[in-house]
């Protein structure tokens, strides 16, 4: 490849990634959120996370052993949680977050964090768990 071919196509791939839009997607994905991995108490379908996990974030992702997706709960008060699974309810594909909203790569569903489908394709909400909390633990019901 010549010099002049090289240049061209380098810049025209950075002048893709400095697009507003994708440059900010890129920048609010990689925001870091807290990752819990758990073991789901099968007897009462139950798991729980310490209060102490959210200190640092209101949000946090729960990867529970043999589960397919991903859960994000999210501290919306002192007192009050939402777990909603992160699974597109447009054709089941995992989704990703920033700390704006939730959204699906596949084909570009938005998410608020109430679970409700804020751009279609996705028109259904997520799914959402009990979740509650007792004595500074978080308790969440995958029933
Ligand atoms: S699977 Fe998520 S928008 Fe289609």
């Amino acid at each position: 490849m010549k010099r002049s071919q090289f240049i061209k196509s380098s810049c025209t791939a950075c002048a893709m990634f400095a697009l507003p839009g994708i440059t900010a997607l890129l920048m609010e994905s990689c925001a870091s959120v807290p990752m819990v991995k758990v073991k789901l108490d099968t007897t009462v379908k139950e798991f729980t996370i310490p209060i102490a996990k959210f200190e640092k974030s209101k949000l946090v992702i729960v990867r529970v052993k043999n589960f397919a997706f991903d859960l994000l709960i999210i501290k919306k008060s002192e007192t009050e949680f939402k777990t909603l699974e992160l699974k597109c309810s447009h054709e089941d594909q995992p989704l990703t977050m920033s700390n704006k909203n939730i959204y699906c790569t596949s084909h570009g569903s938005v998410f608020d964090f109430e679970g409700n489908a804020l751009k279609e394709p996705a028109s259904k909400p997520l799914k959402s768990f009990k979740t509650k909390l007792v004595n500074r633990v978080v308790i969440i019901t995958l029933r």
